[in-house]
C-alpha cells in the first residue's frame, strides 16, 4: 500500500513539476500568476509625482525647516564654518581643529599634505591657479593670493571647499570635517607665504 502512494507521488510529481518549470528563461508579457497576491502590488507614489492628498499637491514630502540629518553636527562653527546663530561665516579656524590634531604646527603639515592632495592638481602647489588639471582644460581657478580670497574669513574658505563654488567641485564627502579646516589653515599659510602677491 506504501509503495502504491510513493509510485502515485512520484508520477504525480513528474506530471506536475514540467508545469512549474516550462516556461524558465522565457520573456513573457503577461503579468505573473500571484495566487495570493500578499503584498504583491499595493498603492504607491512615484518620486516626484503629483499628490492629489497633500495641499501643495507635492508627493516628495519636505522636511520640516531646520531639520538635521542624523549625521549632522549642530555645532556650525565646526560643521559649518558659520557662527552658531547662522547669522555669518566665523573668522577664525575654531580651537577644537588645534586640540584634534595637537597642536597648530601639525595642522599646518596635515593641511598641506590634504593640499597636495585635493587642490594643488587645480590651484598648483604655490595657490596661483595653473594646476595640471587647468592646463589639460579646467576652468581657471583664481589665485588664491587675490585680495578678496586674502579678506574672506576662515569660515567662508571651509564653506568653499565643503559645498564647492561655481566650476569648483564639493569636497564635503571626500574630505573629513577636521582636515577641511587643516587645508584653510596651510593655505591661509600659503597666502602669508608670498607677501605682496595679491596686490
Ligand atoms: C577640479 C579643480 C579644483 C580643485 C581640485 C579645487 N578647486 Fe578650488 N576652484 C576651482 C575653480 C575652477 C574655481 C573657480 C570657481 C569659479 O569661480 O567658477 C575655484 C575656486 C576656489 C576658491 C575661490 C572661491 C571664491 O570665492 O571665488 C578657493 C578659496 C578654492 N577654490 C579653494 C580650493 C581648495 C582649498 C581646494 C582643495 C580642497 C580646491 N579649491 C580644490 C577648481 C578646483
Amino acid at each position: 500500500m506504501r509503495g502504491l502512494f510513493m509510485a502515485q507521488l512520484l508520477v504525480a510529481a513528474a506530471l506536475v513539476l514540467p508545469l512549474g518549470s516550462g516556461c524558465r528563461g522565457e520573456t513573457v508579457s503577461s503579468p505573473p500568476v500571484l495566487p495570493l497576491r500578499n503584498m504583491h502590488s499595493q498603492q504607491r507614489y512615484d518620486a516626484q509625482e503629483r499628490s492629489e492628498f497633500f495641499l501643495d499637491g507635492r508627493t516628495m514630502r519636505p522636511p520640516p525647516p531646520h531639520t538635521l540629518a542624523r549625521e549632522v553636527d549642530p555645532e556650525l562653527t565646526l560643521s559649518e564654518g558659520r557662527v552658531n546663530d547662522d547669522s555669518g561665516y566665523v573668522l577664525t579656524i575654531p580651537e577644537e581643529v588645534a586640540e584634534h590634531f595637537g597642536d597648530a604646527g601639525a595642522v599646518l603639515s596635515r593641511g598641506k599634505e590634504r593640499y597636495e592632495i585635493y587642490c594643488r592638481v587645480c590651484h598648483d602647489g604655490t595657490g596661483a591657479g595653473s594646476g595640471t588639471a587647468v592646463k589639460r582644460g579646467m576652468a581657471q581657478p583664481p589665485s588664491l593670493y587675490e585680495e578678496r580670497l586674502l579678506r574672506m574669513p576662515d569660515g567662508q574658505l571651509f564653506a568653499t571647499i565643503s559645498n564647492g563654488i561655481r566650476n569648483m567641485p564639493a569636497y564635503e564627502h571626500s574630505i573629513p570635517v577636521y582636515d577641511r579646516w587643516a587645508i584653510v589653515s596651510y593655505v591661509r599659510a600659503l597666502q602669508v607665504s608670498q607677501p605682496g602677491a595679491g596686490e
